[in-house]
């Protein structure tokens, strides 16, 4: 890297903690000053971008600002929370801890849960954890995010999954602290004390917790998290909202939000165990090295930087031509590929057959709540070789995501049928150094193998857990870099967002404003690019926000149409046009603004 460019993203790594900078805008909003020519960068150097930005995660507190992932009031409060896990595991009647949330947050409620269960299981003890994703199951594996905006479901799913229990540990999980589907269910825990202790996970601080009012309740999301920092003085409620800095891609809390869920649960729930299980007490130190073993994933994975470059590269090819990026896996890293692979159709606008995951053993490996979600859904091996696999060529990237813990022999037969195929394939290993894997035909069935090595683990499951969270680091780099050297991105903006919730209705304006017009103008280029009408009539105007977001979910393009519409003064049809002349969502902007 250039002397100039490292001088200059050190400068900028701090810049986002200042009163002054984007005054109005939540952590988790902000756009990151790191990453403001991502849309510019080759391959390499988004990858440099990305490992700078997930190094923000760990960063000590500097001022008296934001709280970080390490600092003491945040560890105090992981401590307190794994006691109270303890205490449930030593006396498991009636009790449950249920993780909810929606988007990538759900899904990684229930990618912990099932981790934690099994490790249950593996000790000869019932279930003792419950997941919750708004939208149920499907949103696991596609986006739904109506339901993210319904306190009431979230009561209702909250109360269905704790009937007859009577202690409950909730651990809510809203990387924007702004869910409303959250919020109704933090208020339902306050409800009722004597059944609920919530638990709040998030990046924002308490100020910056959404303040919009919620249709039909009296509370906002920031109300709850006051009166839970109100209980919280008595330890009857907890908030663990370290800030991790913003995105690489403004908003897109599916990175280092959803990274930082799965640490700070993980290292909760270990903690937890050790105690109950094995007689480790919950300490300060122990908490601190758990995290610490995490920081050390972050650099174990990026000392790969030229490996995942060259994927990176190689999937960008792909999309690029209109081809496909599908990830084959097995175990919990197929199931982060799903995760990541669901997650590119609302961030990018991709298609569903852009980038797919598929896991060994199909819905009987990922064990989720509602089974077999049907043939929208088809996610096993066997799914993709009827499919898939006979329309792949050369163009089409296929990734393998194994351990040495895998079945190796099942892999190279999976490689075999793939190279008959395609000779675009590559390979993620995980091993223990000193390991020698037999994996060595798979290595010359590939165009590229990642062999991660990890140092000889303190505990099998610290290191599994590590596997995944460099997974999905990997993963998230390839699925982002691929779509930013698409064009999708404008400066580290995503321009093309699905205008499917308040959330990202409010984001959408705001991106509009990206024009230099004011906040109401932008409002209503949005409204027209929504309704696809040159003038807004008052029946649209009086409608709220839920029957805008409801009606563009059948729209596509809606951000990128108001844009072009708001900087040339064209009309829709116009604006359409150009945009079909200019399908790159960069360029058509970057041409109106020139
Ligand atoms: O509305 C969609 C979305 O932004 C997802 O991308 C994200 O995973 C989800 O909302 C949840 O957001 P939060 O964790 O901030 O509630």
């Amino acid at each position: 890297m250039a002397q100039s460019e490292w001088t200059c993203s050190l400068s900028s790594v701090h810049e986002w903690e200042s009163p002054d900078y984007e005054p109005s805008l939540p952590v988790s909003e902000k756009s990151n000053p790191l990453t403001r020519d991502i849309d510019r960068a080759s391959a390499s150097r988004i990858v440099r971008m990305l490992q700078a930005c997930d190094a923000q995660m760990f960063q000590e507190e500097s001022g008296a600002t934001y709280q970080r992932l390490l600092s003491e009031q945040v560890v105090a409060t992981l401590m307190e929370v794994a006691q109270k896990v303890e205490i449930i595991l030593k006396d498991p009647r009636d009790s449950l801890v249920v993780l909810s949330g929606c988007g990538t947050s759900g899904r990684l409620a229930f990618l912990i849960t099932s981790a934690f269960n099994r490790a249950l299981q593996e000790l000869s003890q019932r279930s003792l954890y419950s997941y919750i994703i708004a939208g149920g199951d499907r949103a696991l594996l596609s986006s739904q995010e109506a339901p993210e905006d319904d306190p009431k479901l979230g009561m209702l799913s909250l109360k269905k999954v704790c009937e007859g229990k009577k202690r409950v540990l909730f651990i809510g999980i809203s990387c924007g602290l702004s869910a409303p589907f959250v919020a109704g269910q933090l208020e339902l825990c306050l409800q009722h004390p004597e059944v609920y202790t919530p638990v709040l996970v998030g990046f924002n601080p308490p100020h910056q917790a959404r303040n919009e009012p919620i249709p039909g309740c009296t509370f906002t999301f920031r109300s709850v998290v006051q009166r839970m920092q109100e209980l919280a003085k008595s330890h009857k409620a907890f908030l663990i909202n370290p800030a991790v800095g913003p995105e690489a891609v403004s908003g897109s809390s599916r990175m280092k939000g959803g990274s930082a869920t799965k640490i700070l649960l993980e290292v909760v729930l270990s903690a937890a165990h050790a105690a109950a299980f094995t007689n480790t007490p919950v300490t300060y130190k122990g908490i601190l090295q758990h995290m610490r073993a995490y920081e050390k994933t972050l650099d174990i994975t990026y000392a790969q930087k030229e490996g995942i470059s060259a994927l990176l590269e190689a999937a960008g090819q792909s999309l690029q031509r209109g081809r496909r990026v599908c990830y084959l896996g097995w175990g919990s890293l197929a199931t982060l590929g799903l995760i990541d692979a669901s997650e590119c159709i609302p961030t990018f606008g991709a298609d569903y057959e852009d980038v797919r995951g598929f896991i060994s053993g199909g819905y009987r490996a990922l064990n989720n709540n509602e089974g077999p979600l049907g043939p929208d859904f088809c996610i096993a091996h066997e799914d993709f070789l009827h499919l898939v696999l006979p329309s792949l060529d050369d163009r089409d990237v296929v990734l393998l995501l194994y351990t040495q813990s895998d079945d190796v022999s099942d892999v190279e037969k999976m490689a075999l049928r793939v190279r008959e195929k395609t000779s675009n394939l590559h390979a993620v290993c995980h091993r223990v150094e000193g390991d020698t894997a037999a994996d060595d035909d798979i290595n010359k069935l590939c165009s590229s193998s990642l062999k991660i090595n990890w140092p000889p683990p303190a505990s099998g499951s610290l290191l599994h857990m590590q596997w995944e969270l460099s997974t999905k680091l990997l993963l998230n780099s390839l699925s982002t870099g691929a779509h930013v050297l698409k064009g999708k991105i404008y400066q580290n903006h995503m321009m093309d967002v699905q205008v499917t919730n308040s959330k990202l209705y409010c984001r959408a304006t705001r991106l509009l404003q990206l024009s230099g017009c004011p906040e109401i103008q932008c409002e209503e280029a949005l409204l027209k690019a929504v309704y696809r009408v040159d003038e807004l009539t008052v029946d649209i105007t009086s409608s709220d926000i839920i029957t805008h977001t409801h009606t563009a979910r059948n729209r596509t393009k809606v951000v990128p149409l108001a844009l072009v519409c708001l900087l040339t003064g064209c009309s829709l049809m116009e604006a359409e046009t150009h945009l079909q002349q200019q399908p790159i969502v960069r360029e058509a902007v970057e041409a109106c603004l020139a």
